[in-house]
């Protein structure tokens, strides 16, 4: 077997770094809590607790490594784990604080729930949400249980599953589509409507009084507030410190009022319209195979950013009836088009896109040939003609959303070229899309598995006959069957 040297030293890293915020957290957290944090509590307390939370936090590692692999194709696995330790560092430590000096109800939690399913997404953030949800219990049960259980107070375990169920629906709150301003709403007025649940607590679990109902409540507000704030005041900071496109970043570039888009429809119309068709195809299948579908959207959006530069050569511009080819040797037209994919790469440089949107412009026709022209050129040669000449240079997809990019762009372009007369030949139509790419090695590097490309299969035909102008005749297609 192989050994990555490489590979071992970055773990290594990684698991050192882990280690030291790791001790760095607990000992502020727990010098905060236990008051006289001397040579008993460093051995009875502090070296246990800060193994049990080193572990707990290796956990995420794992996870985060082996089974989060929505993002792995926007963000990476160290840009992850950054945002997930400094999220649960800060939260443990602010709430350490809060419960020192002010009350056990008013836990921070739900900012770790928020930043990382904004900044990454669902799965991952519920997963952070648990381990920090352990290390607060690991933290806060150690520094009063064991040290001095006078001032332990099962308050803490209550107001930590309240904190627990607040996470979580903040966590479907971020996780649907919103816009900046209406998720700072939505996370004020969550947060506001479950701090009864605290008060509850108090009330059956502690026999509490009027006035330690509405202590629980108080605290409860200011934690779920601290939260808020926490991840209003942090998320852009973390979007610009780790170059991060969240979903409001993708959205907002593709928005028509975007100036690259805005461009791209002025000077070629037909490319933006074809453009947004793709999107809609892309999108609808990111869902299917859960991928980002804001990722897709935006990347379906900027494939053909390219053609702007030459608009009437590509054939969803030409309106006039005139087509500029007919003047031009096939070899000359072959650098035209091909030339759109490696403009489409500088404009999106020039413009600070991620990584994934310049790929997927760079990668959508991989490295395939040019038919029309290449036996435009065999008509008018004489003997055996190389195809070198007539292919786009360029690599074939890389990642799962260049991929579909290229599936999608294909069925775009034939079904509005030539609409399927019925649903049975709408079918074959993508299935023969999709087996060609296959057979021609353009789906090798990348992830697609054999039921995503089913799944792509079925949700293009669900969707195309809601999007392309044509209408299918689904009866006719019953009929048949
Ligand atoms: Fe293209
Ligand atoms: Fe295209």
């Amino acid at each position: 077997m192989k050994i990555d040297k490489k590979q071992i030293l970055t773990t290594a890293g990684r698991l050192a770094g882990i280690f030291v915020l790791t001790f760095f957290m607990m000992l502020f957290s727990v010098a905060c809590i236990a008051k006289d944090f001397g040579i008993f509590s460093f051995y009875k307390v502090y070296l246990p607790l800060t193994v049990i939370v080193y572990l707990l936090m290796v956990t995420l590692y794992i996870y985060i490594v082996r089974f989060d692999k929505h993002a792995e194709e926007y963000i990476s696995v160290g840009k992850r784990c950054l945002i997930c330790y400094s999220i649960i560092f800060i939260s443990v430590v602010v709430s350490s604080v809060l419960y020192s000096f002010f009350t056990p109800y008013a836990i921070v939690m739900s900012s770790v729930t928020m930043m990382v399913t904004v900044l990454s997404n669902k799965k991952l953030g519920i997963v952070t949400t648990f381990i920090t949800m352990g290390t607060m219990m690991a933290v806060f049960m150690s520094s009063t249980y064991v040290l001095q259980p006078e001032e332990f107070s099962t308050a803490i375990v209550g107001s930590l599953i309240v904190s627990m169920i607040t996470s979580m629906f903040m966590n479907i709150l971020v996780g649907r589509e919103y816009s900046r301003l209406r998720l700072t709403w939505g996370t004020i007025l969550l947060g506001l409507a479950m701090t009864p649940l605290a008060g509850l607590y108090n009330y059956f679990a502690q026999n509490g009084t009027a006035a330690s109902v509405g202590g629980a409540m108080f605290g409860s507000l200011i934690g779920n507030m601290l939260s808020v704030a926490i991840f209003l005041i942090f998320l852009p900071l973390y979007e610009t410190l780790f170059s991060v496109w969240t979903n409001f970043k993708l959205a907002e570039v593709c928005s028509p009022t975007q100036p690259l888009l805005k461009e791209l429809k002025e000077k070629a119309p037909g490319t933006y319209n074809h453009s947004a068709s793709v999107a809609n195809l892309a999108e609808s299948c990111a869902n299917a195979i859960d991928l980002n579908p804001y990722m897709a959207r935006a990347c379906a959006y900027f494939h053909d950013i390219g053609k702007m530069n030459n608009p009437e050569y590509f054939v969803e511009n030409q309106t006039d009836g005139k087509n500029p080819h007919d003047d031009l040797i096939p070899e000359v037209s072959v650098n035209v088009i091909t030339g759109h994919v490696k403009d489409g790469v500088e404009i999106l440089k020039a413009n600070r896109m991620p990584d994934t949107i310049i790929k997927a412009a760079y990668e959508h026709h991989g490295d395939s040939t040019i038919s029309y022209f290449y036996y435009k050129a065999q008509g008018i040669t004489e003997g055996e003609l190389s195809n070198y000449t007539y292919r786009y240079d360029a690599h074939k997809p890389t990642t799962r959303y260049s991929a579909l990019i290229m599936i999608c762009d294909i069925c775009e372009a034939m079904l509005r070229a030539k609409p399927a007369e019925d649903y049975e030949q709408l079918k074959q139509i993508v299935d023969g899309v999709i087996r060609t790419k296959m057979k021609e090695g353009m789906l090798d590097e990348c992830a697609l598995t054999i039921k995503d490309l089913s799944l792509i299969k079925d949700t293009i035909c669900e969707v195309v006959p809601y999007t392309m102008h044509k209408r299918i005749d689904y009866d006719k297609a019953k009929e048949k069957r």
